[in-house]
């Protein structure tokens, strides 16, 4: 077979493509990328059929027999998603065993269709299942690379026009309590929850190209929307946003159907304390101990196995050891834990150097620059909370404000102070360098110049003009004093925040910086409740998480939600909007570099540097590809495919709870 080795970070070179005429160009990027890896067609990975028998893992041999459970052929779909022993690295698993997790966050609660996280770090990913799936397309070869993979939705149809999408949803997937899955929770997840404006989901309101919902019947169901769209916008569908909840057990606590309940009790009905809840996902949170541990059990309805008929996932158990990020890292590195995204500079050098002694429990793959900080000035003038809040929204509507920030960041410095190397890259705005739509070409860099940036200030009459160091608002209003919010427990957020606030306040700007727990820096920033924000944010596709860098729809981006749109910002939506109505890769790569150029000139938002990730997978984890990014079309938990790692039996951790499933 032949190899193709696809090259990740591909600005290594200053493209002068004309775009960008008076810019100032990117500096010269060497990537540090030492991924490498066979590409394969999409159906290599998993497809959808009937196998003549099927196994389950022995412990739910018990549980079938005492007639607590219905046989596997029963709990499995007549066509289940088959994953195919030729894309395993370590082909087909033994049951059993424990994978460890260690995150910083902590379940919100478990209504993720109203917007509630479950602690990151893979816990929610591994509990919910959505329409399309995008982690896995970074081993896709890109003749095929024609959109996001299928799952829930099995197969999907356009009509002619473009305008009506039609989907076929698998036939006979059950939530983890044995309900079937059906149209129904597909229409409440979108009615209900995507297009009714009280609910904070992760898809906003009409973001999905403002389309409505019509049932054809248990199983199909069409998108009509209102122009015509294109393929890309299926991507929407993937984890985060296009993930359907039970309407079974939350029907009843939405206000449309339940007139005692309110849109926060509807939000609060699956609490955190509460388990097990139903889900579709691999793994069921059975046990959660507040700042200490979620344990996940094997869901017995779980709708994919592999070649041998054998019901995924492999492992058992799963557990979310509840501590922080760096201990994430430090545990990995030690052979503690299973898994970590390393994603904090400030820890490089030692992992590296550990990770590279044979004995070491754990594997490190650099891939490229995919993690990318920023500060957000909130651009709505409507949610100002005052009036020295109102006015310093209109200063920050001002492009000239927003280029004098950027000029006054000495983006090197803050790289160095994240981690000594050559890790850290510039980031102005717009696409990571490790996105397939960057172009360096079409970014306009501002370049460290004190002098630049104070001769913008001036122009915009934010003079010092009470002598006390600090610039005050345009005809003698108060001091200039930004506060932005950013969350304490990240390491690199906060050395950074703090950083930005030294560099600015020698322009005479003053920062104001609030540190916050990420669940309220969550809310916060998907609300638009803030006056600026640090904070870490990829952006690698333009129909991943759109609403925070996008003017997709009308409340976003985050931080200009009140629809009222700075004139480029206008320009900018439209490139966005024909970006995902194209179908012609050519035409969209054109269009995202006219996206970078927007955003870069106008310094959407004021980036600072983006750096490459390295993930860490324990030795005795089979079948985690060498080649996995730690984030690419979506995180490492998603693109690793975790339903089908596995460890030998002689090397499984013991489980906590042997031999059971989550009880309704
Ligand atoms: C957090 C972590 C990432 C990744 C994601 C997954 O954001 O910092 O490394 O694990 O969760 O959702
Ligand atoms: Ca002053």
């Amino acid at each position: 077979m032949k190899t193709m080795k696809r090259a990740l970070a591909v600005s290594t070179a200053i493209v002068a493509s004309g775009t960008l005429a008076t810019a100032d160009q990117m500096p010269p990027e060497t990537s540090l990328s030492g991924l490498e890896y066979e590409l394969i067609g999409r159906g290599d990975i998993y497809s959808y059929g009937s196998l003549d028998s099927y196994n389950q893992a022995p412990m739910l041999d018990a549980l079938v027999e005492s007639g607590a459970l219905p046989p596997v052929n029963e709990r499995l779909p007549a066509e289940p998603i088959i994953f195919k022993s030729g894309a395993m690295v370590d082909g087909i698993g033994e049951y059993g065993g424990v994978f460890r997790h260690v995150i910083g966050g902590r379940p919100e609660g478990w209504n993720w269709m109203a917007g509630q996280h479950q602690g990151w770090g893979g816990i929610n990913m591994a509990m919910q299942e959505c329409l399309v799936r995008q982690g896995p397309r970074w081993q896709v070869k890109a003749e095929e690379q024609t959109g996001p993979l299928p799952n829930l939705a099995q197969s999907w149809t356009w009509n002619v026009d473009s305008t009506e999408l039609t989907v076929n949803l698998m036939q006979g997937v059950k939530w983890s309590d044995g309900d079937d899955f059906d149209v129904e929770d597909v229409r409440f997840w979108y009615e209900d929850n995507v297009q009714d404006e009280n609910v904070a989901s992760r898809m906003a309101k009409d973001s999905f190209g403002a389309a409505n919902f019509e049932v054809i019947d248990d199983y199909t169901f069409k998108f009509v929307f209102q122009s015509p769209q294109a393929e890309t916008i299926v991507e929407n569908l993937a984890y985060i946003q296009g993930c359907p909840g039970p309407s079974h057990i939350l029907k009843d606590a939405h206000p449309t159907y339940n007139s005692d309940a309110t849109y926060d009790s509807y939000t609060q009905a699956l609490p955190n304390d509460v388990v097990p809840p139903v889900v579709l996902g691999a793994w069921v949170p059975v046990v959660h101990r507040p700042d200490e541990l979620v344990i996940m059990r094997r869901n017995p309805y779980y709708f994919k196995v592999d070649e041998a008929g054998n019901q995924l996932p492999y492992f058992n158990e799963m557990h979310f050891r509840l501590s922080t990020w760096g201990d994430r890292t430090a545990q990995a590195v030690a052979g503690t834990g299973d898994f970590s995204n390393m994603e904090d500079p400030g820890n490089y050098v030692e992992a590296l150097k550990q990770s590279q002694d044979e004995n070491s429990p754990v594997r490190a793959n650099f891939g490229p620059r995919v993690l990318s900080w920023r500060l957000m000035l909130n651009l709505d003038p409507a949610s100002a909370e005052d009036d020295t809040d109102r006015a310093m929204r209109d200063l920050f509507r001002e492009t000239d404000f927003r280029l004098a920030l950027s000029h006054a960041l000495d983006r090197d410095a803050i790289g160095q102070a994240l981690a000594r190397g050559p890790f850290a890259y510039p980031y102005v705005a717009g696409f990571s360098t490790g996105s397939p739509y960057y172009d360096a070409g079409s970014s306009d860099f501002q370049p460290f110049d004190q002098d630049r940036a104070n001769a913008l200030l001036d122009g915009l009459g934010a003079t010092d003009t009470d002598g006390d160091g600090v610039r005050n608002l345009p005809g003698g209003g108060e001091n200039i004093v930004i506060t932005v919010l950013h969350d304490g427990g990240a390491n690199a957020d906060r050395k950074q925040a703090e950083a930005v606030a030294s560099q600015l306040e020698e322009v005479g700007i003053r920062m104001n910086l609030r540190s916050l727990d990420q669940t309220t820096m969550d809310t916060n920033r998907t609300s638009g409740q803030y006056q600026a924000l640090f904070a870490r944010l990829p952006v690698i596709l333009p129909t991943r998480e759109v609403c925070e860098t996008f003017p997709a729809g009308a409340n976003c981006p985050f931080f200009n939600r009140g629809g009222n749109r700075l004139p480029f910002e206008a320009e900018l939506a439209s490139a966005y909007d024909a970006f995902v109505a194209s179908s012609d890769a050519a035409e969209q790569a054109e269009l995202a570099k006219q996206m970078q150029r927007l955003m870069t000139e106008n310094a959407y938002y004021i980036g600072t540097v983006q750096i490459p990730a390295a993930l860490l997978v324990n030795k005795r984890i089979r079948n985690a590809h060498p080649g996995t990014p730690v984030f690419m079309y979506e995180w490492a938990e998603d693109s690793v495919i975790r339903e089908r790692l596995w460890t030998p039996a002689a090397e499984q951790e013991e489980e906590v709870l042997p031999g059971t499933v989550a009880e309704y």
